[in-house]
C-alpha cells in the first residue's frame, strides 16, 4: 500500500488553519475564563501539531496531557477497536478537560475515549476537532468545537498521516492516486 505512488493536493492552507485556530482559541478563552486551570488532552499522535498550535493560542492557564488511542494503525479503514496505548499522567477527577482531535471520522476513537475520560468524573468534559467528516460517520457525535467540515476525503498533513508519512506537512492535503 505504502509503494503505491500518490500526490497531495493542497485543500486547506497553514494560514487559513491559523486563523481559524485563532478563532477557536478566542472561543475557548471565553469558555473556561473562570476555570482554574483547564486540562487540555492531545489524542496522539495526529494532534500533536494542532494541539501545539492551539494551546499558544490560548490566553488561559493550560495543564497539558497526552493519550494514545489507535484504531487504524497503518490501514486505511478503521478497525472499530479503540485501544488505549498510552493513558494520562494525571488524574482528571472534578477537572475541567478538553479533549483535542485531529480528525472525527466514524467517531470510535472520540466515543471510547470520551466513555473512558468520563468514568474518571471529571467536572466537564468537551472536544475540539480540527477536521470532522460529517460523511463517515457511525456513532452519534459531534464535537463541542470543530475546525472545518471537510468531504469524504481521504486528507494528510499537520499531524495526520498515510501510512505514519506526511504528519510533518504544514497544510491540510487531499491523498489523490493518479493512476487510478
Ligand atoms: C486517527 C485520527 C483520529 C481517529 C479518527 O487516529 O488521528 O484519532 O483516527 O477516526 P475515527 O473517528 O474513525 O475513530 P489513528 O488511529 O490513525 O492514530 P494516529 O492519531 O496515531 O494517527
Amino acid at each position: 500500500m505504502t509503494e503505491r505512488p500518490y500526490v497531495v493536493d493542497e485543500m486547506i492552507s497553514a494560514k487559513t488553519i491559523a486563523a481559524r485556530i485563532e478563532d477557536l482559541a478566542r472561543e475557548i478563552d471565553r469558555e473556561y475564563r473562570d476555570t482554574d486551570k483547564l486540562v487540555v488532552v492531545g489524542l496522539l499522535r495526529g494532534s500533536f501539531v494542532f494541539i501545539a498550535d492551539l494551546v499558544r493560542e490560548l490566553d488561559l492557564p493550560v495543564e497539558v496531557d497526552f493519550l494514545e488511542a489507535s484504531s487504524y494503525g497503518d490501514a486505511m479503514q478503521s478497525s472499530r477497536e479503540v485501544r488505549i496505548l498510552k493513558d494520562l499522567r494525571s488524574p482528571i477527577e472534578g477537572r475541567d478537560v478538553l479533549v483535542v482531535e485531529d480528525i472525527v471520522d466514524t467517531g470510535f476513537t472520540l466515543h471510547h475515549v470520551l466513555k473512558l475520560l468520563g468514568s474518571r468524573e471529571p467536572r466537564k468534559l468537551r472536544t475540539i476537532a480540527l477536521l470532522d467528516k460529517p460523511a463517515r460517520r457511525e456513532v452519534a457525535l459531534k464535537a463541542d468545537w470543530t475546525g472545518f467540515e471537510i468531504p469524504d476525503e481521504f486528507v494528510v498533513g499537520y499531524g495526520i498521516d498515510f501510512a505514519q508519512r506526511n504528519r510533518n506537512l504544514p497544510f491540510i492535503g487531499k491523498v489523490r492516486f493518479p493512476e487510478g
